[in-house]
């Protein structure tokens, strides 16, 4: 046992007090004593090691102490013995079941009391050796979870940052693509918007329509190797400035082919695939039906829709009702029938979606530019063709 412990000794009998505190303080403890109870409940202090009680005192007696030790947590476990002349069973089974840890009885025998004062010395220090173990645990184990929440806190703000680092990269690879044939950057925010309704309307994971979306935005990445000549001509291509401007699928998913990213890999294939057609009369690969990826198929809807409903130098945009009665003739030819009629049904939220233009977003129009030609139209000779060649609308 280390060091000399405190210890209070409550007895109303003067004599028994000095007794008790003789005996104990000669072996080294620190003595303090009570009166009664009501003293016994003042002096007691944090450093209090055990408390010898008297069973009989006037005012607050020796259980009525108990009671208020064992309801206070401060007290809740203090050792206690309780000393007492009167040594019925039933006194005995009352002071048990009130809390006492042991009995000493009067008169005092000394060895008696060595001996159990000791014992219950032994099971405090025992006691005040596991609090200490619990707290230096706890305390151990909130610093650690502090630190791996700091840690964890730090990770998640580099990742976003590394995302974020990820998609400028993209935004700015299909600006400079886009920038190519036209002069405003709107219609990849308004693919992207478009393709998030189109996909959750399609009840697909938010998870796989956020990643469709971002990369839907590469769908034409490819245009950075054509000629702007050829992307900016206002009149006919010809066979030959046709069959380049088809390249840019192919180019497209090239550029992103290979990469370990998820959103690249989305990208590649809605590059490649977004000039599919249902019928399988689309290019590059002339694939049909599901064999054309998921959002390749969303692409070509989104990307038609906002090609008809956007200012060309050389026509007017499309109503939305308009383009989309347009479109309904190619449904489950260029356009799965499915993606189109989900698409079709949330014209709405389609709408809702669309930001507002910019002011310099608006492209000049000649009085003379001429507007869509008649809905009747074949694959062969796309209705949107007039005066334009729109590579994702004129299908060249
Ligand atoms: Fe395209």
């Amino acid at each position: 046992m280390t060091g000399p412990r405190r210890i209070l000794i409550a007895d109303d009998v003067l004599g028994n007090r000095e007794l008790l505190a003789a005996m104990l303080g000669g072996l080294g403890h620190d003595i303090d004593t009570a009166t009664d109870g009501r003293e016994v409940l003042a002096r007691l202090s944090p450093d209090t090691d055990l408390l010898l009680l008297d069973l009989l005192m006037p005012g607050m007696n020796g259980l009525d102490v108990m009671s208020c030790l064992r309801a206070d947590a401060r007290w809740s476990d203090l050792p206690v013995i309780m000393v007492t002349a009167r040594e019925s069973r039933e006194d005995r089974l009352r002071a048990v079941e009130s809390g006492v840890n042991d009995f000493i009885a009067k008169p005092v025998d000394r060895a008696e009391v060595l001996v159990r004062v000791r014992a219950q010395l032994r099971m405090k220090e025992a006691q005040d050796e596991l609090k200490r173990s619990r707290a230096d645990l706890e305390e151990a184990v909130a610093t650690r979870t502090s630190e791996l929440r700091h840690a964890l806190a730090d990770m998640q703000a580099a990742e976003a940052k590394t995302r974020e680092a990820h998609l400028d990269t993209i935004r700015r690879l299909v600006l400079a693509a886009e920038l190519k044939d036209s002069d405003t950057s709107e219609h990849i925010v308004r693919i992207s918007r478009y393709s998030a309704v189109l996909g959750r309307a399609l009840s697909l994971p938010a998870a796989e329509v956020e990643t469709g979306s971002q990369a839907a935005t590469m769908h034409d990445v490819g245009k950075i190797g054509i000629p702007s000549a050829i992307l900016r001509k206002r009149g006919p291509l010809t066979a030959d400035e046709r069959d380049l401007m088809q390249t840019h699928a192919v180019i497209g998913a090239h550029i992103l082919a290979g990469s370990s990213s998820e959103l690249m890999q989305a990208g590649e294939r809605i590059a490649i695939s977004h000039h599919e057609k249902w019928d399988g009369t689309g290019y590059p690969h002339g694939l049909a039906g599901d064999a054309i990826p998921l959002w390749g198929r969303i692409c070509a809807v989104v990307d038609v829709f906002d090609a008809l409903t956007s200012r060309r130098p050389y026509r007017q945009p499309l109503s939305d009702a308009a383009a989309l009665d347009m479109m309904r003739q190619d449904r489950g030819r260029h356009f799965d029938p499915h993606v189109f009629d989900v698409f079709a049904a949330h014209l709405d939220e389609i709408r809702a979606a669309r930001p507002e233009p910019a002011a310099a977003a608006n492209h000049s129009v000649p009085d003379s530019a001429p507007l869509p030609s008649s809905p009747a139209h074949s694959h062969s000779a796309p209705p949107v063709l007039v005066g334009g060649p729109h590579p994702c609308v004129d299908t060249v």
